[in-house]
């Protein structure tokens, strides 16, 4: 009996204290949002995680996961939020092609999910009426730091280190089969070309958007072609970083000699590579607007809305949000760092 009136009590105990715990989160009204970002150990994404937090202040309850770079440890992450009573998810795949499988479980649930920064095949997400994706249009950032590089390269004839009028470039590539890697790496060499420059391609590897990673592939290419390096490409701001790091121990950015670098994110430490003079430019992927949309959206659709209700994003035919890029280089760094305060 001692041992029965013991028991019930730990119950009575147990019961009253989830009662309280699920209170104070329902007690201010605000729905649980469930988050994954693909890796918290990546540098824009931290920028981008960090609008989400910002937007969700007083509006939401997140749920936010590291999803480690494991597709499986995300699937896991997801049957977890949704048992745990989510209203909408948000999610930054791991593996791009994985989103039917985080579409199935969601139909499921019946909940509504709003993809980010790694956008889904368009009919994989046409194939939910309750799927969304924020992010940007991919070959947009190409086609800019494709601008960039030509402008500089038409502006500044030293930098045809050889003077044969051909543009000798290595290419740091971000995650292979990744949207915005593809896209990149394809408009920013096709809109060099087509400005009416000649290019030959010295190396192309992915550094999956990794600074370590663009470090050794930048040494070792020092290592094997030297000065014939004439332009460094980057798909994200923090392969270039790495890059940097390569050709300051090389001797670059110092008595005159000088590599142009390209980046994309525009994050805070590219922008004082630039002001520097170790960055040619880079181009803006608004972390700050991204995270915005992606909240404004899971919000209200979490609480039954019209996804775009209240808000002044607008949807593409794919069901996207598109936040534009912008072209950075030393003459417009004040807009860029305000973009990322
Ligand atoms: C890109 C960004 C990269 C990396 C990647 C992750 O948009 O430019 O730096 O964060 O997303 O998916």
């Amino acid at each position: 009996m001692k041992k029965f009136m013991a028991m019930l009590l730990i119950l009575v105990m147990v019961f009253s204290l989830a009662a309280c715990s699920s209170d104070s989160k329902e007690s201010d009204g605000n729905p649980t949002i469930g988050v994954t970002i693909y890796k918290y150990d990546d540098n824009f994404m931290s920028f981008v995680r960090r609008a989400i937090e910002t937007a969700a202040v007083d509006k939401a309850v997140l749920e936010m996961n590291d999803s480690q770079n494991s597709q499986a440890t995300q699937n896991d992450q997801v049957d977890t939020m949704i048992s745990k009573g989510a209203k909408a998810l948000a999610i930054n795949l791991v593996d791009p092609q994985a989103a039917s499988a985080i579409i199935e479980k969601a139909k499921k649930a019946d909940l509504p999910v709003v993809f980010f920064n790694k956008e889904p095949e368009t009919s994989v997400l046409a194939s939910y009426d309750k799927a969304w994706y924020v992010g940007t249009a991919s070959a947009e950032a190409g086609v800019i730091q494709g601008e960039l590089i030509a402008n500089g390269w038409k502006a500044n004839p030293d930098w045809d280190r050889n003077g044969d009028g051909v543009m000798s470039y290595v290419l740091l590539k971000g995650e292979p089969g990744h949207p915005d890697a593809e896209a990149r790496t394809k408009y920013a060499v096709e809109t060099v070309v087509a400005a009416g420059i000649a290019v030959e391609e010295l190396e192309l590897q992915t550094g999956m958007w990794d600074s370590v990673k663009g470090k050794e592939l930048m040494d070792a290419w020092i290592a094997k072609h030297g000065d014939a390096i004439e332009m460094v490409i980057c798909n994200n701001d923090g392969m270039a970083l790495g890059a940097i790091q390569s050709l300051n121990a090389a001797g670059y950015f110092n008595d005159g000699k000088y590599m142009p670098v390209v980046g994309v994110d525009a994050i805070p430490d590219a922008l004082e590579q630039i002001k520097e003079g170790k960055m040619a430019g880079t181009v803006l992927n608004d972390a700050k607007n991204q995270g915005g949309a992606t909240f404004d959206l899971a919000l209200n659709v979490a609480n039954g809305k019209d996804p775009l209700d209240g808000t002044s994003w607008t949807l593409d035919a794919g069901k996207a949000v598109r936040v534009p890029y912008v072209a950075v280089t030393i003459d417009n760094i004040t807009f860029a760092e305000e973009a990322y305060k």
